[in-house]
């Protein structure tokens, strides 16, 4: 009952309508039925009343039109503004359903301790999650991440582990030393974001019903993302296509050094890795539980090199005065080709997953920028935002 209450809460709806939403899109993770989706109740498109906490405050975020780009392009490119999440991403929503997964399941009691490995924003999001329901927070992260991370972790409460950055099938990687402590802690859970399906299942609840309230009842052509988990792209894709009858495309957009663009390219024979990333929270060496029940209903992908989307962080700042990350600036980017590839008046839906305050020591540093080799990759007129040493 807590979930229900919660989910109603979140979605700004009476708790009986929430209860029928929760358990329409449940089916949906089984065989998914559209009538089932055509059931499901409207969700307000804004907080218009008071929360309850911090967790009612996660959702609804805006749908943002990026009129510069869509100008442009003769369509419509618009942006979910999860950048202004209470917890400043995407990923509140993921954070708050496997939270509440672990509830459901008896697997946390009140005082108990919340534990995953991450990189970040799905830490901040836990971080806050628990600090607002009780729990204690262990977080477990490469040691390659931001100072900011971990300080803002700390800050939060968190109890931070930064540990050498091996490979997923080193027994020393951050997700499996995250299994290991929850294991040994009484009253404890490790929330296991990538294969742990209650992630997915935020997007089918939440993102995908905000976004066709949000373009009038699914007017829209086209849907793209870049995966991490898999979580937003799978979840968001599945809501869709049922409620579309599969009209609305689904793609992926894909950084440099992940091998999934490779894997929808070549109909999942192939497994290509090549070079790395500056972006953050996204790219990914295998098909997650998150992705796996979804990824056959994507229509297409595109690869997105880093000197695309540092160009886009500097433009959506100086364009459109939205101050995203990398990763949101990589979606913007497929957004626009995906608009291109559509024709002449689409309409095309993708996510601004976070804020560049994360990032900005980074992104807007000249020395930076230039180890990586992407000074050039900003044009003249825009070079004067890169103001930090
Ligand atoms: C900045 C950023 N963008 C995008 C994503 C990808 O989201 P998902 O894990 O739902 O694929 C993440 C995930 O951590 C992220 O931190």
């Amino acid at each position: 009952m807590a979930s229900i209450a919660s989910s109603a809460a979140a979605l700004r709806l009476p708790a009986l309508l929430a209860s029928t939403c929760t358990s329409s899109c449940r089916a949906l993770s089984g065989s998914a039925s559209t009538m089932a989706l055509a059931q499901m109740p409207r969700v307000a498109a804004a907080h218009l009343n008071p929360v309850a906490g911090f967790v009612g405050a996660i959702g609804n975020t805006p749908l943002i039109r990026l009129n510069k780009l869509s100008e442009e392009t003769g369509c419509d490119i618009l942006g979910k503004a999860e950048f202004m999440q209470p917890g400043g991403s995407v990923k509140d929503r993921a954070a708050l359903f496997v939270v509440k997964d672990a509830e459901e399941k008896g697997l946390i009691k009140p005082g108990g301790t919340i534990v995953e490995g991450t990189a970040g924003n799905t830490g901040i999001g836990l971080a806050h999650v628990c600090r607002s329901k009780g729990y204690k927070c262990v977080i477990y992260m490469p040691n390659t991440q931001s100072q900011e991370k971990i300080d803002l972790l700390r800050m939060l409460g968190a109890e931070v582990h930064p540990v050498p950055a091996v490979a997923f099938d080193n027994s020393e990687n951050y997700n499996h030393q995250a299994r290991r402590h929850a294991e040994r802690l009484d009253n404890a859970v490790w929330t296991n974001q990538f294969d742990n399906t209650a992630n997915r299942r935020a997007h089918i609840e939440t993102t995908g019903p905000e976004i066709w309230e949000q373009t009038d009842g699914g007017k829209l052509d086209g849907f793209i993302c870049a995966t991490g988990t898999g979580g937003t792209l799978a979840g968001t894709t599945r809501y869709l296509k049922e409620k579309s009858g599969g009209k609305i495309k689904c793609w992926l957009a894909d950084p440099p050094g992940s091998v999934l663009h490779s894997y929808i390219q070549s109909g999942g024979k192939l497994m290509e890795r090549q070079g790395g990333s500056i972006t953050e929270g996204i790219g990914q060496g295998r098909v997650t539980e998150n992705l796996k029940p979804d990824i056959g209903l994507l229509d297409g992908s595109l690869h997105i090199p880093d000197e695309e989307s540092i160009k886009m962080v500097y433009r959506c700042l100086d364009e459109e005065g939205i101050y995203i990350g990398a990763s949101s600036a990589l979606n913007v980017v497929a957004a626009t080709q995906m608009a291109q590839k559509l024709g002449k008046g689409s309409r095309i839906v993708t996510i601004l997953c976070d804020g560049a305050y994360r990032y900005q020591a980074r992104l807007f540093s000249r020395k930076w920028l230039e180890s990586k080799g992407l000074v050039n990759a900003i044009p003249e007129h825009l070079q004067k935002y890169i103001v930090l040493n």
